[in-house]
């Protein structure tokens, strides 16, 4: 008989407003990666609504796991493990994907692994760099998360930075909506931005007293919106293109400048970027120049490998499968589960 040696990973991920389900090949390879996004339904509200997202799921995840299986040109037979995101996000939408894969592991007598949805984000860089190993630092800055990560080895993770208030992706999000530019605005922000002047306005860059890799972006958000108020006041016109410039000028100036100094200070030779607003162009090219300067080597995922998705989440499931870490059928959604911690 022959010995099997792939194994395949269904992966399954929805903890906010993507859908997502994938298969993925030895943690590296992705035969499937399929995301249905919510931005459509939640743009009409300027932001995601839970409960409406926790719907939108329910309707949405067994069609997207059948065409993850599909375009794979597995079944479920073939499947060695499912893992699934439970935390952190919506409590009401990692319930779904939770639910789904415990039926699913429960029924198909497979087993179960829990993933952390930032351990996810990390995870993403294995996809197109089959030469990334740890140690290596990590840059994870999301719509819920900006946080300065020491990966040690695989699933085994310092949180060495954090932000205060909100997270990099929030602060895009909120000054997208405050020029007019709708939900999400990250992408927004950054097309506009290419047309607009960085130095036109001066944005703080907030240092926190004592916490050299921590952030805080809730200053920076305030800045922009009194710099608005102020132009308004004094009927002057907004040019929206410079204050989308200024403000990610700011923003990247601060998460470049953090994640340097963290690889100086943990003598890191490589720096990668992960989650939403590592989709960001400013921030990719910014990032590829300083770590060029210093000799670090620099990796990022593909824009679809930086936003939600479950091919990340069956990467981060893989490493744990090979540990021999494994959910049982009580595994929970957690909505504020802590970098490292595992159910
Ligand atoms: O990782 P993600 O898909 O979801 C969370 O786990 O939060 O990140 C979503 C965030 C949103 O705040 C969105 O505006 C931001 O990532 N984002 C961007 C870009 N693309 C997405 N921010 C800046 N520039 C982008 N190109
Ligand atoms: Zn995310």
């Amino acid at each position: 008989m022959e010995t099997k040696k792939d194994i395949l990973i269904l992966a399954i991920e929805s903890s906010c407003d993507e859908t997502a389900a994938a298969v993925v090949k030895n943690g590296r390879t992705v035969l499937s990666n399929i995301i249905s996004s919510q931005i459509a339904l939640h743009t009409l509200y300027g932001g995601v609504v839970p409960e409406l997202a926790s719907r939108k799921h329910i309707e949405k995840i067994n069609p997207v796991i059948e065409e993850a299986l599909s375009t794979a040109g597995v079944g479920l037979s073939d499947i060695d493990a499912i893992g699934v995101t439970y935390g952190p996000g919506l409590v009401g939408a990692l319930l779904v994907g939770v639910a789904e894969a415990k039926a699913i592991a429960y029924a198909a007598k497979k087993p179960l692994v829990g993933v952390h949805h930032i351990e996810g984000h990390v995870s993403a860089n294995y996809i197109e760099n089959p030469d990334l190993e740890p140690p290596f630092l990590c840059l994870v800055v999301s719509g819920g998360h900006t946080h300065l990560v020491l990966v040690k080895d695989y699933g085994v993770y310092e949180v060495i930075g954090r932000t205060h208030d909100d997270a990099a992706g929030e602060a895009y999000d909120k000054v997208a909506r405050a020029i007019g530019l709708g939900y999400p605005g990250g992408p927004k922000v950054d097309a506009l931005a290419k047309e607009g002047n960085s130095h036109a306005i001066f944005f703080p860059r907030a240092h926190i007293e004592g916490a050299p890799f921590d952030f805080s972006f809730s200053g920076l958000k305030s800045a922009v919106l009194n710099y608005l108020n102020s132009c308004q006041m004094k009927g002057e016109e907004i040019n929206q293109a410079d204050v989308a410039a200024s403000f990610q000028q700011a923003v990247v100036d601060v998460l470049v400048e953090r994640a340097q100094a963290a690889a100086d200070e943990f003598h890191m030779e490589r720096v990668a970027l992960a989650g939403g607003v590592a989709a960001n162009s400013s921030l990719r090219a910014a990032m590829e120049q300083a770590c060029a300067k210093r000799g670090l080597k620099f990796y990022r995922p593909s824009p679809i490998f930086c936003t939600d998705n479950a091919a990340m989440i069956g990467t981060a499931a893989y490493y744990e499968f090979q540990k021999g870490i494994r959910s049982n059928l009580e595994l929970n959604a957690v909505p504020n589960l802590k970098i490292g911690e595992h159910g």
